[in-house]
């Protein structure tokens, strides 16, 4: 019997298929040589009987996610600067042309969109309960308000700045085990033909990628329009628009409105046929991807081997939030590993959180350059790959996992 647990959506009965093992937070990198205990639970992922919606069958204290030293700085990748450019001037010139709009950001982070708002000088405010970045963000001139969103912050907002006409939320909807009091927030917030946008990555991608690194601490819900459109109902909302994004490899953006206030575009209705007909929450097909997923792990695993077998140097690139997961379920540390490379300097120096690999500036990757790396931030090859012509040319190659152990 599978172990079960109680819906955070629905109260319906939430039945495991995955178990991913002990893992720590996944973005707690650690000063070399700390004693300081280590934080772990246990990672597994279930899908609910009544509402489809897959979510962790654990939850990890907030706080000890999203503080001041959050490291995660949305800035560092110039692919997610344009996408976020994108995205503000897409509502610039849609939502946000009446007289003197408002949009709300939920996980501004370091202001990586609410930057193109506040320099159009439109009235915006980010939640943001990380204070590292959320000063970032206010540096750059960002209206920031530090703090978790939540029904009570909501209320606030709505009383100092009045009703939204956008609320907008990347990465982050996913990350709040707590929806139900964070949907009655934006209910309240929003202007009768507001709307709630997010972008989330996407159980079918992760599915059919096997890109079973999106599961951490952190990716509490893994939507799907079918279960977007359940929890929304539930909340007086309605999903009205989906979108389906190239980013972090494969996402969807999410427009939901007050219910009854926009008409669902026929975009909904065939994401939530094709849903059904690839029945992506059925069990089968979950069991499948448990299976691939633990093939992928003994693949990597026997690969790594032999590449220090053979004497090869081997590092990793990207000390991602995502690599966590991997590196701790298939239990690959620093004899396998010798270093990360990573260019966001508040990881840089630390060792990774459970498996202590040591995180290094992006220079050490060439110093001397490795034989294999093994590409962590897999979501951001185009622009590293970019970046490393050189280190192909001198013959380096790139070890993938994601959909399946590849060297290239
Ligand atoms: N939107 C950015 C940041 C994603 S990282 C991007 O797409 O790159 C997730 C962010 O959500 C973190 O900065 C974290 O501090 C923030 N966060 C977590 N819980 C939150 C909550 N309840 N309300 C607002 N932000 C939250
Ligand atoms: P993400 O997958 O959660 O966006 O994290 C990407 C990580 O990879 C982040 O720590 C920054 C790092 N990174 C690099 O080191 N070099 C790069 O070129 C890019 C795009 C990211
Ligand atoms: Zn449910």
């Amino acid at each position: 019997m599978s172990p079960t647990t109680e819906c955070r959506i629905c109260s319906g009965t939430v039945t495991e298929f995955f178990d991913l093992g002990r893992q720590p937070i996944a973005d707690a990198f650690r000063e070399p040589g700390s004693t300081a205990e280590e934080f772990f639970y246990r990672l597994a992922v279930g899908t609910c009987a009544d509402c489809t919606m897959a979510q962790l069958m654990e939850e990890v204290p907030r706080d000890l996610m999203f503080h001041q030293d959050y490291p995660y700085h949305s800035s560092g990748s110039t692919v997610m600067r344009a996408h976020f450019e994108g995205v503000a001037k897409r509502f610039l010139t849609t939502e946000l042309t009446g007289d003197d709009p408002f949009l709300v950001e939920i996980g501004s982070n370091d202001g990586i969109m609410l930057k193109v708002v506040a320099e159009a000088g439109v009235r915006h405010l980010g939640v943001e309960p990380s204070g590292g970045v959320a000063d970032l963000a206010a540096a750059q001139g960002i209206n920031v308000r530090k703090d978790f969103f939540e029904e009570s912050v909501a209320l606030e907002v709505l009383e100092a700045h009045g009703r939204a006409d956008v609320v907008f939320s990347a990465n982050t909807f996913s990350h709040i085990p707590y929806v139900d009091s964070v949907l009655a927030g934006i209910r309240a917030l929003l202007a009768p033909n507001g709307v709630f946008v997010f972008e989330d990555p996407y159980l079918g991608d992760i599915v059919a990628k096997s890109s079973f690194d999106q599961i951490y601490d952190e990716h509490f819900y893994f939507f799907t329009a079918r279960s977007v459109k359940n929890m929304a109902a539930a909340s007086g909302l309605e999903l009205v628009d989906v979108e389906r994004l190239p980013t972090h490899g494969g996402e969807i953006r999410y427009t939901l409105a007050l219910s009854g206030a926009r008409t669902p575009s026929a975009a909904v209705r065939e994401l939530l046929a094709e849903e059904d007909a690839r029945g992506l929450t059925d069990a089968a097909v979950l069991e499948g991807f448990a299976a691939s997923v633990a093939r992928n792990r003994d693949d990597l695993v026997a690969e790594l081997r032999r590449l220090k077998a053979e004497g090869k140097r081997v590092v990793g690139y990207g000390a991602t939030a995502k690599s966590a997961t991997v590196l701790n379920y298939a239990g690959i540390g620093p004899d396998l590993l010798e270093f990360i490379c990573d260019s966001t300097p508040a990881k840089q120096g630390r060792v990774t959180p459970g498996t202590h690999i040591p995180v290094r500036p992006p220079e050490a990757f060439s110093s001397p350059y490795p034989d294999c790396a093994l590409l962590l931030a897999w979501n951001h090859a185009d622009e590293i790959m970019a970046k490393e012509t050189a280190y192909r040319d001198a013959g380096g190659t790139w070890l993938t996992y994601v959909p399946e152990v590849r060297i290239s």
